[in-house]
């Protein structure tokens, strides 16, 4: 049953996806209200670990991440109709924290996404940010604008500064989205306040998933239908080639969004083996 699915929440404007294109890194302040910030702290709180992978699937306050209007309208603006969660993941950043991640950029190394794909990246990471970051070496993330064209950086697998990075110093409930392909480290944390922060990444259904196998088949069962779409937990990996019917669509068109497909099928074709097109190629940024 495909019920009546609802339009995408706003995502890019076309100011939004020129800077995100530019510096490879979007920061909306405010992107949560302070009771979702104070809920998502308390789920962190709560785990043992400094971090751990697929994290919607182990409490209630994660899942309800799986599509927060906050964020999914964006990625749902590159991804359409094959939009799917790759990765959810929490980090716990204490003070004076030994470990923390060299410069490197998210994704495969030996053939990176970006020979592929430089006008739009095949993975988008939402990251929250659940703690102040006021000032500078309280485990920001450390970044270079811009850096997402670069195959190559003399830093990389290493600390050392390099001259244009940048601390991201935002309020909490602040969103960032991270083009796959941007340089970036963390900073050391010198203040007295463990750092807290959510990451969800999404790309295509075509992309594998890289924090799980397959989902607990009871938890999927209890998900909303929007959600379990966005887990892609399907029975044979050619579901995510083929989408099945009943998860097209994943929401219906926007108000005034134009049907580039229009007159272009025949009744005979189903509505998930007609293409459809994502707001980047409606507003011919592809
Ligand atoms: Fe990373």
């Amino acid at each position: 049953m495909n019920g009546s699915p609802s339009h995408a929440p706003a995502g890019f404007s076309a100011e939004s996806w020129a800077a995100f294109h530019r510096d490879g890194l979007l920061v909306v302040e405010d992107a949560l209200a302070p009771e979702q910030v104070d809920a998502l702290v308390a789920a962190i709180e709560k785990q043992q670990k400094p971090t751990d992978w697929n994290v919607v699937a182990s409490d209630s306050r994660f899942e309800s991440m799986i599509d927060h209007p906050a964020h999914i309208g964006y990625v749902y603006d590159v991804y359409g109709e094959m939009l799917k969660l790759l990765r959810s993941e929490y980090f716990k950043r204490h003070p004076g924290q030994e470990v923390r991640n060299k410069w490197h950029f998210d994704g495969p190394r030996a053939l990176p996404f970006d020979v592929f794909s430089p006008a739009a990246p095949l993975r988008i990471k939402v990251g929250y940010w659940l703690t102040p970051l006021p000032v500078e070496d309280r485990g920001n993330l450390v970044y270079i604008p811009a850096s997402h064209r670069w195959p190559h950086l003399p830093q990389y697998h290493s600390h050392d500064a390099h001259p244009e990075e940048r601390q991201l110093i935002v309020r909490p409930g602040a969103m960032t989205l991270m083009w796959g392909g941007l340089w970036h480290r963390v900073a050391e944390n010198r203040g007295a306040l463990t750092r807290l922060n959510l990451f969800l990444e999404y790309g295509p259904t075509w992309i594998v998933t890289s924090d799980r196998i397959g989902c607990d088949k009871e938890w999927l069962s209890g998900l909303t239908r929007r959600r379990r779409i966005l887990m892609r937990d399907y029975d044979h990996p050619n579901r995510l080639i083929k989408l099945p019917d009943e998860d097209v669509p994943l929401f219906a068109s926007r108000p005034g969004e134009p049907d580039l497909e229009a007159g272009r099928y025949g009744d005979h074709v189903p509505l998930a083996l007609r293409k459809r097109s994502t707001w980047m190629e409606q507003e011919g940024l592809l």
